[in-house]
């Protein structure tokens, strides 16, 4: 008989071990990722974006009266030399945002989305356009380079064209 409540209190004991080992696995894995959520929060996921701002050459590189395209994949942005000086006009048509094309022969932007088409200046005239393409910051760097601001446009549409950055005079 007593032999059988030894044997009773042992498996009790090991019953009440098991659900403490349990219990403290529980804790542990708690605190384990509670920890490793921490650590995260003080080293968010960063995202390195290309800057904004590039320089595009030498006044001199551009010939009067063309729109300069060799930034177009890169950047984005058509360089406009005109005789009495530059603008750097954003290649994302005013439509849906697809990137238009420079037709030399036409004189003028086309966006082969939806048809949309812009003047050298970036007005629209023709498709589903609702206003002109937008003009980015252009400006002399230091060392002489046209340098492009992506990050600050000018909309013709609200009067910005006129405000300094829109055209650099030369
Ligand atoms: S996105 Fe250019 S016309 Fe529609």
């Amino acid at each position: 008989m007593l032999h059988r409540l030894d044997g009773i209190l042992a498996e009790m004991r090991r019953r009440r071990e098991a659900m403490a080992a349990l219990g403290w696995s529980a804790i542990a894995a708690y605190v384990g990722i509670y920890t490793l959520a921490l650590v995260r929060f003080f080293f968010p996921r960063v995202l390195f974006e290309p800057s904004n701002v590039f320089r595009a050459g030498y006044p001199s590189e551009f010939t009067v009266g063309t729109v300069d395209t060799k930034y177009q994949k890169s950047q984005r942005v058509w360089i406009v030399r005109e005789p009495d000086g530059f603008y750097a006009l954003l290649a994302k048509c005013t439509h849906l945002g697809c990137t238009p094309v420079w037709k030399e022969a036409e004189n003028k932007f086309k966006c082969p989305c939806h048809g949309s088409g812009f003047t050298k200046e970036g007005i629209n005239y023709e498709g589903p356009a609702p206003r002109p393409l937008e003009r980015c910051k252009i400006t002399l760097a230091d060392d002489g380079q046209l340098q492009v601001d992506k990050s600050i446009v000018f909309r013709q549409d609200k009067g910005e064209w006129e405000k300094p950055g829109a055209v650099l005079k030369a």
